[in-house]
């Protein structure tokens, strides 16, 4: 990776007067160098789930031995048993895989009406039909 960056990158032409511009470009340039590997040493962007979201607010950068803790989204509610909710970002810069650990909450059933029926699931985000008997 640094070696394509050094490839890619034209030298500035230095003129005397331009020295001091120049060493400048050498010093951020090393110091681009210096940085790139160590920036590697952490744990990509935290997971994302469709039933939990993170209990604090993201950070910039991991790095490994941090942890993430998850709590449920709006509309959902813990599986129980209960089940981990936090992930560790490991010497391997990868996160502890985690399973959903929340499920949709549910409306209370809605009872069908005389000459017909409520059509549907009760589960958050969901709708119900109500259809008519033939007739
Ligand atoms: C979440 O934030 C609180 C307060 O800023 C902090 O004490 C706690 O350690 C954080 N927890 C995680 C898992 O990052
Ligand atoms: C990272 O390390 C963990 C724990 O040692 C291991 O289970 C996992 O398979 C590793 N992942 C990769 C991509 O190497
Ligand atoms: C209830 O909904 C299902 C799926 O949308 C549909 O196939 C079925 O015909 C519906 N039943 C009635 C009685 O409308």
């Amino acid at each position: 990776m640094t070696a394509s960056y050094g490839t890619r990158t034209t030298p500035p032409r230095c003129h005397k007067n331009l020295f001091h511009s120049c060493r400048f470009v050498g010093i951020f340039l090393v110091t681009l160098v210096i940085l790139l590997p160590t920036s590697s040493d952490a744990c990509d962007d935290p997971p994302r789930y469709e039933s939990m979201m993170l209990k604090n607010v993201s950070k910039d950068l991991y790095h490994p031995g941090d942890q993430i803790e998850f709590k449920c989204r709006l509309g959902f509610k813990p599986i129980t048993p209960l089940l981990p909710t936090t992930a560790i970002c490991q010497a391997n810069n990868t996160w502890t895989p985690l399973q959903e650990a929340c499920t949709r909450k549910s409306c209370p059933q809605l009872a069908d009406p005389s000459n017909g029926q409520v059509n549907g699931t009760f589960l958050f985000g969901s709708e119900v039909h109500f259809v008519c008997n033939e007739g």
